[in-house]
């Protein structure tokens, strides 16, 4: 009984070792095809991809992740206008962050990126501050379940660019 088992498990893990492999070749449907499989899923990478447009908008205001899982985070932004205009960037901040008075000191770093060294210790992750056309992939674990905001650093951005990230 125990010997079919240990067949059984076996067959399972050949096969979807096989279907991880199929997915890789294809990296377009790994990242939109959901998958039923649990197992198979858990060895996955997360893939998000945030927007900032030129209104002034992230086209989320919740995100959802699991904890420990790897999450590949792409923030684009869709808009035209420059850098110095209309930047948008994705600060992800610690629980318990006061939000107002980090961006109040990240309005003031424009020359390390509206990330103030001040804040650094209450910033989990953040992308580059981008432009119209540009985008930033960063890769991040989160290893604490809980809520955190988050935000676009760039100056008085914030009253409208921001949210939630949940990690359960
Ligand atoms: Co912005």
């Amino acid at each position: 009984m125990k010997g079919l088992k240990t067949v059984f498990a076996l067959a399972i893990a050949t096969v979807m070792f096989v279907s991880c492999g199929d997915k890789k070749q294809d990296k377009a449907s790994q990242a939109e095809a959901p998958t039923t499989e649990a197992k198979a899923e858990k060895e996955e990478t997360v893939r998000i991809l945030i927007t900032g447009n030129d209104q002034m908008q992230f086209n989320k205001s919740e995100i959802k992740v699991p904890v420990g899982k790897k999450i590949k985070l792409t923030l684009k932004h869709v808009g035209k206008m420059d850098k110095n205009v209309m930047g948008h960037n994705w600060v992800l901040l610690k629980p318990g962050t006061d939000m107002a008075a980090f961006a109040e000191q990240a309005a003031k770093a424009s020359a390390t990126d509206y990330i103030p060294a001040s804040e650094k210790d209450n910033v989990v992750v953040h992308t580059k501050t981008l432009g119209g056309g540009e985008s930033d992939t960063i890769e991040f674990t989160i290893t604490e379940a809980g809520t955190y905001d988050f935000l676009c650093s760039f100056p008085a951005h914030f009253a409208m660019m921001k949210g939630k990230l949940i990690a359960e």
